[in-house]
């Protein structure tokens, strides 16, 4: 595995293989896990060469937030990587000019709920790195971890309305064996802030089998879910479900794809996860509508 620091280090890495192969390239902000490791198993499979970015970018933390103490760990990380077989780890110091960027993307669309609502102005720091990270590395293949599935919907988008010529690739989430979906932010939870956080996963579970179950309705699909985080005393910064693509709200549940979304401060950690919810056709015909906005 070879790993550049620069700019012109990973252009000069990757230019004589371009012609010849495929690049599947994996961003992230480091403190890899399971959740990563799957991300670059699939990359593997996808190309002939697989490319990891470790670069925590302070563009899509707000100030207060915990980009000072976000989880640094970049030779445990390297050996994951490593052993993983990537070919190249590219781990810039900074990918901003000095004095910052002069030019940044906004995202107008998909960025105004969930996330993005109590986290301004994070999704377009998400998009203009991962801007400048494909300009570096140009992949065919970029993956994405589905826990931040806004970010895949707005990244996916980015690509389509840019007509950038990569392909985006959704990975499934990755859970501890009770359910709790892999963050890096989960090392900051105490043992007991551990089990408190279960109930995000047991919330969203709860949801997803009411749906499965034959139940539509938007508003009672969410208060099964409030009943849990209630009884685990965990306050959501969101409790929400949305078409899967638009992320516009829904009333009830049809055929277009919907998506369960929670978001919680739980100790130290601002944690979030999400679930697909099925359509279930059988108890009753469906009346569905989607709000407009
Ligand atoms: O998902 C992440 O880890 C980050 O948002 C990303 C995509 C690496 C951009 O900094």
């Amino acid at each position: 595995m070879r790993i550049a620091r620069t700019t012109a280090e990973i252009r000069r890495q990757l230019k004589p293989l371009r012609s010849r192969q495929t690049i599947a390239f994996v961003p992230t902000m480091g403190c890899l896990h399971a959740g990563h490791m799957s991300l670059i198993e699939k990359a593997g499979k996808l190309a002939d060469i697989v490319v990891v970015s470790i670069y925590v970018n302070p563009l899509q933390f707000a100030a207060g937030e915990d980009l000072d103490a976000y989880p640094r760990t970049f030779d445990k990380d390297a050996t994951l990587c490593r052993n993983a077989g990537v070919d190249f780890l590219f781990h810039p110091a900074t990918l901003y000019p000095k004095n910052g960027p002069t030019i940044t993307l906004k995202a107008t669309q998909l960025s105004d709920c969930l996330c993005g609502a109590s986290r301004p102005g994070h999704f377009d720091g998400v998009i203009t790195v991962v801007n400048i990270l494909f300009n570096m590395i140009q992949p065919d293949f970029a993956i994405f971890g589905e826990k931040d599935w806004q970010q895949l919907a707005i990244i996916r988008r980015m690509v389509e309305d840019l007509q950038m010529p990569v392909e985006i690739v959704g990975s499934d989430i990755i859970r501890e064996a009770d359910g709790l979906a892999m963050s890096s932010r989960n090392r900051y939870l105490s043992d007991a802030d551990r089990k408190q956080a279960l109930a995000l996963y047991q919330a969203l579970r709860a949801m997803q089998q009411s749906a499965l179950a034959g139940e539509k309705h938007v508003k009672t699909l969410k208060s099964v879910a409030q009943n849990i985080l209630d009884a685990a005393d965990i306050r959501p910064e969101y409790l929400d479900i949305r078409c899967a693509h638009s992320l516009t709200t829904k009333r009830m549940l049809n055929e277009q794809p919907a998506r369960a979304f929670i978001a919680a401060r739980v100790g130290k950690a601002r944690l979030i996860d999400n679930m697909p919810l099925a359509f279930n056709t059988t108890p009753e015909p469906a009346s569905c509508t989607e709000d407009s906005r």
